[in-house]
């Protein structure tokens, strides 16, 4: 559907080779003028990202091994002349060496397609058109990528083949800002030779993890103040590292190499650009613009009672009431616990009946081990075929996961599983009468390495190089790569999981209350904003986790998903009462605005410590309702312009250097900052968040 300006296709691009002699040399020690002059360190692209470099395999590679005692960088790197990489012209010669190293199949041959599409948006790909019966010999390529403007990758480090596919384009500042979903430090990035993995993971955040979403996407502001903003659309478990020259490496171990710049200029046009292509923001309802209370482990209905009433007793605006997988009979989805919660449904009815919203949580695995006939999700599921499944592509996957015994996956990529997901929410809508779904665990989780018995020794399941994740294991906590999903093998379609869940879990719940649909999900990727929202999950009750969530919200913003927040008080660990008002003061600002708790810790909802800690609730909670016609109007440029809703100082003021680095405030639009006070013990904010606010003598 877009328009295409200019349309420039080169294909099959020919090539390559580069005489062998290079291929010959093998370099390195400290006196190698190598090693300590022609690339200095900070220009150094990681040769071996793979723990277990040593000189030996390092240089096996063709590369340069020079030890530094800079942090983090690397010792094994690739050299001025590379033997890696493709270039666009040139005669093609072989080369008589092979390689055991990154990528022992290579592709000989590459497409390059460079399309414009509008002005400031230009996209290209770098494909494999054919690899039947090329020459698998290692080819090389030196040119520089200057297309699209801003972006100037050196084809020299350009690898490209079937598991392993890198490219490094130099940035034009440090300035950059993105990628996810992670824990940053910082929202602008340290260049200083950090390595992100992407990869969907149910982890809670920590330094350097990778979490429950994948966004390889960031946005750069230039020395002249312009934007821009590259996605690589990628699906596959990859990692960035971002370096000080500056440049940012790729790696991602499947598909193509699909790139798509956002020339800006400012970086609100980034974001609009960005998710004109990816899909606008969906337009939140305005109860959902009201403050929620959610905790794991209320664990009856009398529990949930005193706490709706104590919230009412102090006054304090409410708006939304979530539940929990305790609202369940023994953890299984589309059921409830007529024990603990007997008169759940009425009790929703009366909460709606008194203006509130109710939504439910619901996980994507389901039991298998009930009594046929007894659970009609799986009785159903089972008949309709839609499991994800094992490598044979017939047996369904079993796994462990919150339900006692063992469950199955729906694979949401399969239309009969919308199918099925969407009959069962509907009729679910007739004994809960719920307003909207927070869904949950879709990464997917799964309690053990890889689903029973455990995951074949091959190269899907165990690529020859993992990217940086997590335990270094794709199957860790989920299924084993080579499982089979409608769309293709879980190796590529994994971090797409939750996207997939995401939009029938939208339409069954517009079909089903007639409204505009209240989705919350905890997976994401790329275009998952169209038809949900997200939270930061399980961050913990520390000062430090209150201060990330805004790096967080902000980065969100970037990705297209505006309707975020994080659990207000913390999730893990018990929360203080200082931590928690403040948190409470910080998050009644959030785009989305919920207190969260996790089971067994003590309870934390503003009503729950007292006169004082409500009164102080309620008023900044009234400031946020009393500015709910502006939030609605910034949701509602977002859905139609692509806006952001929370925004950096940067995004308003990006010629004033200071305030890149500035993630201890932000704001809602262009006009109103919120500057919380995030440390323990403070009662003051001492920083300058901008000279015309310094000229205010706010110090
Ligand atoms: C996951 C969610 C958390 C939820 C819990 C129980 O950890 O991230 O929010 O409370 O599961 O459902």
């Amino acid at each position: 559907t877009y328009i295409l300006y200019t349309c420039m296709l080169i294909s099959h691009i020919s090539f390559y080779f580069f005489p062998g002699s290079v291929l010959g040399q093998s370099f390195c020690s400290g006196e190698d003028p190598r090693c300590s002059g022609d690339i200095p360190v900070k220009r150094r692209i990681d040769c071996h990202p793979q723990p277990g470099a040593s000189q030996e395999n390092c240089e096996a590679r063709g590369c340069t091994w020079c030890s530094t005692d800079v942090l983090n960088a690397p010792w094994c790197f690739f050299p001025e002349d590379s033997p890696y990489g493709y270039s666009l012209s040139g005669n093609v010669e072989k080369t008589a060496k092979g390689h055991a190293g990154l990528a022992p199949t290579w592709v000989p041959v590459l497409g390059l397609a460079v399309v414009f599409w509008r002005l400031c948006r230009c996209y290209f790909t770098i494909l494999c058109p054919t690899c039947e019966g090329e020459d698998k010999d290692i080819t090389k390529i030196i040119i520089s990528l200057s297309i699209c403007h801003r972006w100037d990758a050196s084809l020299a480090d350009l690898i490209f083949s079937n598991q392993y596919l890198q490219i490094t384009t130099t940035v034009p500042s440090t300035s950059v800002y993105g990628f996810g979903e992670h824990e940053h430090p910082s929202f602008k990035h340290s260049m200083d030779f950090a390595t992100y993995g992407m990869f969907s993971r149910d982890q809670s955040p920590a330094p350097f993890a990778n979490l429950y979403g994948v966004h390889p996407f960031y946005l750069c502001v230039e020395t002249d103040s312009n934007a821009h903003g590259v996605l690589l659309l990628n699906s596959n478990a990859q990692d960035v590292s971002l370096s000080p020259n500056p440049s940012l490496t790729f790696r991602t171990i499947g598909g193509i190499l699909d790139f798509y710049v956002f020339l800006g200029p400012t970086p609100e046009n980034v974001v609009q650009q960005y998710t004109e292509a990816i899909g606008r923001p969906h337009m939140p309802a305005y109860w959902s613009l009201g403050f929620q209370l959610s905790r794991w482990g209320y664990g009856s209905i009398d529990v949930l009672k005193e706490t709706v009433d104590r919230m009412h007793y102090y006054d304090i605006p409410y708006d939304v009431q979530h539940s929990d997988i305790d609202y369940m009979e023994r953890r299984l989805d589309f059921t409830y616990d007529k024990e603990n919660y007997a008169g759940l449904p009425e009790y929703i009815q009366q909460l709606k009946e008194e203006g509130m919203h109710y939504v439910l949580i619901l996980d994507p695995f389901i039991s298998k081990d009930e009594e046929p006939g007894t659970y009609k999700p799986y009785d159903l599921g089972e008949e309709m075929g839609v499991w994800v499944n094992n490598s044979d592509g017939v047996t369904p996957a079993v796994g462990k996961a919150f339900p006692d015994g063992h469950s199955v996956f729906p694979d949401y990529t399969n239309p009969r599983t919308v199918e099925w997901w969407t009959q069962l929410c509907l009729e679910l809508k007739d004994v809960l009468d719920y307003d909207g779904f927070w869904i949950d665990m879709n990464e997917p989780s799964n309690f053990e390495r890889g689903q029973y018995p455990g995951c074949a020794d091959n190269d899907i399941n165990n690529p020859p190089y993992v990217p940086s994740i997590s335990d270094h294991a794709l199957a860790q906590k989920t299924l084993c790569p080579d499982s089979k999903t409608y769309l293709g093998e879980h190796y590529n379609t994994h971090s797409l999981f939750g996207w997939s869940q995401t939009a029938p879990t939208f339409h069954a719940t517009q079909k089903a209350t007639g409204k505009r649909a209240f989705v919350l999900s905890r997976s994401t990727f790329v275009g998952s904003g169209k038809h949900g929202g997200h939270w930061l999950g399980d961050n913990f009750s520390q000062w430090k986790d209150m201060h990330q969530s805004i790096i967080g919200i902000l980065e969100f913003n970037l990705f297209g998903i505006p309707y975020i927040g994080a659990d207000i008080c913390g999730f893990n660990y018990n929360t203080t009462y200082e931590l928690c008002l403040r948190w409470m003061q910080l998050g009644s600002f959030y785009p989305f605005s919920r207190n969260h708790n996790s089971e067994e810790n003590s309870e934390q909802d503003p009503a729950v410590f007292g006169a004082e800690f409500a009164e102080i609730s309620r008023e900044t909670l009234q400031i946020r309702y009393s500015l709910l016609p502006y939030l609605y109007t910034l949701f509602f440029e977002s859905h139609v312009h692509g806006n952001t809703v929370a925004r950096s100082l940067m995004h308003e003021f990006t010629s004033d250097q200071q305030t890149h680095e500035i993630d201890t405030a932000f704001l809602w639009g262009p006009a109103f900052m919120i500057a919380p006070v995030l440390q323990e013990a403070s009662t003051v904010i001492k920083k300058c968040y901008h000279t015309r606010i310094k000229e205010m003598n706010c110090a």
